[in-house]
């Protein structure tokens, strides 16, 4: 059965296209596209149809990863539509959460941190590369690609 993900971070133009596009890779390149339906979202909708940051496009583009998204918001339907909804920090996780509550028992989409399925990070927040440095975004990048390999792995092993 097609697994239903949907990445989330604030403005939706930095860490979580990053994140839906390095997994949208990965399984390209393992065939297992017809498995997933993939998608990303912001809690915060300044950006809504932007392309990504153009800064985290040329940083992902280095490592051969396009990021195909246009900033959306997430919405109440997104909790029926997804089985698992993928925060990037701490800040998203409790406005997710706080959307979740209101949708109620209609809820089908588990919300978990991304970096909860990471293999070398303790940490749980993706840093907010923004207001930053080139290395900022080589940093989302080199949390999420890690994280992105833990979940598929994960989701894999349920199969
Ligand atoms: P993102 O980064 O949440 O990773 O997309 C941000 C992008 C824009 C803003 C904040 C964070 N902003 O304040 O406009």
């Amino acid at each position: 059965m097609t697994k239903r993900l949907l990445f989330v971070c604030l403005g939706n133009i930095c860490r979580s296209p990053a994140a839906e596009g390095i997994f949208l890779h990965k399984i390209k390149t393992r065939g297992l596209e017809e498995c997933f339906f993939i998608d990303s979202a912001g809690t915060g909708a300044w950006h809504v149809g932007q392309k990504a940051d153009a800064r985290m496009r040329a940083a992902a583009k280095r490592r051969g990863v396009v990021l195909p998204s246009l900033a959306r918001q997430i919405t109440l339907l997104d909790f029926e539509r997804f089985d698992l909804i993928l925060t990037m920090d701490t800040d998203n996780l409790q406005a997710v959460t706080n959307m979740e509550q209101k949708v109620g028992s209609k809820a089908i989409a588990k919300v978990m941190p991304i970096l909860s399925f990471s293999r070398q990070s303790k940490f749980l927040d993706v840093p907010d590369p923004y207001y930053g440095g080139d290395s900022g975004f080589e940093i989302v990048l080199d949390l999420l690609d890690d994280a992105c390999e833990g979940l598929l792995e994960s989701i894999n092993s349920m199969n």
